[in-house]
């Protein structure tokens, strides 16, 4: 690979498909951006609670998300999340949060603004996007696009083990109803669905340990 050539890197999957942990270290790896957009819509779901906005209006939402700040910053090789000024990193995965991100995500004009910020973010390269429609939609051209997946079963006990240090009260039933729940949201709504690219590289995490995946997907990129 040409290192001067800083090149757009895809990844998309379902919840709990490893994808934010494969692709925050594959950024580390090459130093490039990380960018977290399901983190995105999760800011703006908390800021939807906060406002008591009505979820079911997406003009409303999307005028909300115009007027609404949100920063992704990198500090000590962590990422940090602000809305409007504020640091959310851990109140946008509260079950709350993750319960009702779902409206923000099918409305129209919300992900109409959130790709537009995503471009934004990724247009002079040497940026790892994660997501859901990554490769299909925000960057339908990106240099290396890859799908991450694994088993339901293996993916809700990847998110409870996650979940439950900061969260000591919640139960596998409760995070194996969420993520199914959220898969299906994701999967059958009608704009931007959680798809693989057809020239996405397919990368099914169930026996792979997260190494085993970063090494995967490195060689790819280096191919
Ligand atoms: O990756 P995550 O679980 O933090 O994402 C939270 C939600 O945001 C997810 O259920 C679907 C939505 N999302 C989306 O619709 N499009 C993206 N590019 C990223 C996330």
């Amino acid at each position: 690979m040409n290192p001067a050539r800083r090149l757009i890197i895809a990844v998309d999957g379902p919840a709990g498909s490893g994808k934010s942990t494969v692709a925050k270290l594959i950024a580390q790896r090459l130093n490039y951006l990380y960018v977290d957009t399901g983190a995105m819509y999760r800011a703006l779901t908390l800021k939807a609670l906060k406002v008591k906005a009505d979820l079911e209006d997406e003009d409303g939402l999307g005028r909300l998300a115009k007027k609404t700040d949100i920063r992704l910053k990198h500090s000590d090789g962590s990422l940090k999340v602000y809305l409007d000024g504020e640091d959310v990193t851990a109140a946008i995965r509260t079950p709350e949060v993750t319960n009702s991100v779902r409206y923000i995500a099918r409305a129209k004009p919300v992900r109409a603004h959130m790709v537009i910020l995503q471009r934004d973010l990724g247009k002079d390269g040497g940026v790892v996007l994660e997501g859901r429609d990554i490769g299909t939609v925000v960057f339908p051209d990106a240099d290396k696009k890859f799908y991450l997946d694994a088993s339901f079963e293996v993916r809700v006990g990847r998110r409870y083990q996650e979940l439950k240090e900061a969260h000591p009260g919640i139960t596998e039933a409760e995070v194996r109803d969420d993520l199914k729940r959220r898969d299906e949201s994701d999967i059958n709504r009608s704009l931007a669905p959680l798809k693989k690219a057809d020239d996405a590289i397919s990368i099914d995490t169930t026996d792979l340990t997260i190494e085993g995946v970063v090494d995967k997907v490195l060689s790819f990129i280096k191919a």
